[in-house]
């Protein structure tokens, strides 16, 4: 492996997580996701984010510095631009190869580069706009960009070259194999990037994004010629894309988002499952774009991103015990965490010998600040009239989200 220049004395090192990894623990990421470093040559050399300790990657990662020709002594100042594990879980081992790092972070990024490596010599605490002179034309300028992802996160502007170091923030999942720039990608491995990123953000991201709209306002400020973040691609030819497709995501939480609808049900014997086409007739009869999740068989990853992106939610679940079917309200205290708010939505399921699901549905979504059309509830197996009420109510829904009258 080798690393990649990008501009004058400027390189990325880049590893990949493999597929059968789930990120933090806990998504899947089939297409596998790129953890990026950078290297910033003056006179004096700065490493900007690191690496996860897991499986080859730092060999990996060493191999890569070793083809610039540097190896871990050489670097003289570690920007942090974000503590979380996967970008520097390599750093205790990393630092015993060098004691002398200078390190680079926000007040609450030393506290925890104390508690995650108990590493506090040579750390320095920027402030925003602060810089720091690497020499032969090379200045850093550092600025908080709070919760993005984390309360400690900042990014990294290189004067000379226009670009920003956005660790997280602009990232998204997939790994980079030999393409790293946006220019360089097909139609179809552009679009791969663009969907692998709302995934990313509404797994990652979503929850925090107030401060996403906060930074992106802040950072036009700056004259940004490339943006370089520490998952996927760089953004080379257009970084406003990038930027873009983030405030947008980022609209999404405020709504309305997509004029478009994420039917996410859950069924024990079928009686539920047999509503479930009806209410997608009944979107479908609108023309708007459906998308369809089961749970608990859909992971809750892909279903978030759906979502996300739906200005319209349609959720069925039956009975479960006095209270609903137990994966879907996993599901719905998911969507409380990750601030799926303002959708409109639309519930449906059957009971058996007591109802109950409706109402622990009111209480998980009570902070989701949702706008909920009448319910659709039946006792046992639907009959015909359950259907057609199904599909009517549908139906509302999808014309209430497209636009138009419900009297058309
Ligand atoms: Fe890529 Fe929040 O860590």
């Amino acid at each position: 492996m080798k690393a990649t220049k990008i501009t004058d004395n400027i390189f990325r090192l880049g590893v990949n997580l493999e597929s059968d990894l789930l990120f933090e623990g806990l998504w899947p990421m089939p297409h596998g996701i790129s953890i990026n470093s950078y290297v910033v040559r003056g006179e004096k050399i700065a490493l900007i984010d690191l690496v996860e300790d897991i499986r080859d990657k730092p060999l990996e990662f060493e191999q890569e510095l070793n083809s610039i020709p540097l190896q871990a002594e050489d670097i003289d100042f570690l920007i942090i631009n974000h503590m979380e594990p996967d970008h520097t879980s390599w750093l205790p081992a990393f630092y015993k190869k060098n004691p002398e790092l200078q390190f680079y972070l926000t007040k609450k990024g030393a506290a925890l580069l104390k508690a995650f490596c108990g590493i506090e010599k040579n750390v320095h605490i920027i402030k925003n706009g602060d810089t720091l002179d690497l020499g032969k034309g090379k200045i850093l300028s550092f600025y908080e960009a709070p919760n993005l992802h984390w309360p400690e996160t900042m990014v990294t502007f290189e004067e000379s070259s226009g670009i920003l170091f956005t660790c997280d923030a602009f990232g998204s999942y997939g790994s980079i194999t030999g393409t790293i720039f946006d220019d360089q990608l097909s139609t179809e491995q552009y679009d791969f990037f663009m969907n692998e990123a709302l995934r990313y953000y509404a797994n990652i991201i979503g929850g925090f994004s107030m401060f996403v709209t906060k930074a992106i306002d802040r950072l036009k400020e700056l004259d940004i010629k490339m943006i370089a973040p520490s998952h996927g691609i760089i953004w080379r030819e257009n970084p406003q894309n990038i930027i873009d497709a983030y405030a947008k995501f980022a609209g999404y939480m405020n709504g309305p988002a997509e004029p478009e609808i994420t039917v996410i049900w859950s069924s024990m014997y079928g009686n539920t499952e047999q509503v479930v086409n009806a209410m997608v007739q009944g979107v479908r009869s609108v023309g708007l774009p459906v998308h369809i999740h089961r749970v608990p068989n859909d992971d809750i990853g892909f279903i978030l991103a759906s979502a996300w992106k739906s200005a319209g939610l349609i959720i069925g679940m039956p009975t479960y015990e006095y209270k609903m079917f137990p994966p879907m309200a996993w599901t719905l205290d998911m969507f409380d965490r990750k601030k799926v708010w303002n959708k409109k939505v639309l519930r449906f399921g059957s009971f058996g010998w007591s109802g109950g699901a409706q109402r622990e549905f009111e209480l998980l979504t009570e902070k989701l600040r949702w706008d909920f059309l009448e319910p659709v509830e039946w006792n046992g197996a639907p009959t015909d009239k359950d259907l057609n009420r199904a599909a009517a109510q549908s139906k509302k829904l999808a014309k209430q989200i497209k636009g138009e009258s419900n009297n058309s």
